[in-house]
């Protein structure tokens, strides 16, 4: 497959890194302004690095994956639209309908994916929407290049890229959050930051992994650890009082849900 990255930042590079570790015969190239910072991102041999698309007139990639910002799209050059709207594009910006990129791309052949921040370690959740018209083979390659960096799902409706957004995209930042409050009150037990910090950082590893692999839901996995009268229940107890975990969750995937829906409509 033949694939054009516009955009080689953080994202771009993470994306573009993992399908050349996972899959064979890809031919890659990135086109980002910033030709060393993406090639900083990315080292690797065997990729055509661009400042612009201008070289690129009457080339064919089967797959173009949008990786700028969502505020750079509007102004994208007539020479990068026709480059794009000449195979699937495949976008990962935030808040960029399919509708604003039909009418700015003059094609619907158009895939809207939403990964999030662990493609950088290959452990991303990456949902995608696209509408009945795309064709499955255009699917497929979507999936083949997702799944190279991390779990990979279609929604039915486009709306749902908001909620998404709340629990997935947010997610990480909630999860390094909790590990920076659970670091200092490990501090404030008496336990030296260098410590502390291991034992926050191997103990989310481990119960993810643990989270992931093991058939039983959450909650199972919850009460298998919570010995009657024991510490993690002692522990629970507070985070599952009234108002607690259970509610600031509820809140705080509803405050992220709401502006997600705002920021879509800027
Ligand atoms: N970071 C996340 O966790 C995350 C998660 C899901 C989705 N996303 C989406 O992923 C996209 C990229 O995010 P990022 O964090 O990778 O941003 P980033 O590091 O800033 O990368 C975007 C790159 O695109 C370049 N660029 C701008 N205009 C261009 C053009 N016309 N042609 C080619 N390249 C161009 C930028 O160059 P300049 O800096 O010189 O403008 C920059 O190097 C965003 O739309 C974001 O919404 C991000």
């Amino acid at each position: 497959m033949n694939i054009l990255f516009l955009g080689g930042g953080n994202m771009g590079a993470a994306i573009a890194s993992g399908v050349l570790t996972k899959l064979t015969d890809m031919k890659i190239t990135v086109v980002d302004p910033d030709v060393e910072r993406a090639q900083s991102l990315l080292p690797v041999r065997d990729v055509t690095f661009l400042p612009d698309v201008s070289s690129l007139k009457g080339s064919q990639f089967d797959m173009s994956v949008i990786a700028i910002k969502p505020q750079q799209f509007s102004s994208l050059s007539t020479n990068a639209v026709d480059l794009i709207s000449k195979g699937v594009a495949v976008s990962i910006m935030a808040g960029v309908d399919v509708d604003t990129m039909t009418q700015k791309l003059g094609s619907s052949r158009i895939i809207r994916t939403m990964p999030n921040l662990p493609a950088l370690v290959g452990q991303a959740m990456t949902v995608a929407f696209a509408e009945e018209t795309i064709a499955s083979d255009d699917r497929s390659k979507v999936e083949a290049v997702f799944n190279c960096v991390g779990d990979f799902a279609w929604l039915s409706d486009e709306d749902q890229i908001d909620a998404v957004t709340a629990v997935a995209g947010s997610g990480p930042g909630y999860v390094f959050a909790f590990a920076h409050h659970m670091l200092m009150a490990a501090m404030a037990l008496g336990l030296n930051e260098e410590l502390a910090d291991r034992l926050v950082r191997q103990t989310l590893l481990g119960a993810s992994t643990l989270l992931k692999s093991d058939q039983r839901s959450s909650l199972a996995l919850k009460e298998a650890v919570t010995s009657k009268a024991g510490t993690t229940e002692a522990g629970l107890a507070i985070f599952e009082a009234e108002g607690g975990l259970a509610d600031l969750c509820q809140r705080a995937v509803d405050a992220a849900h709401n502006r997600a829906v705002e920021l879509s409509k800027v």
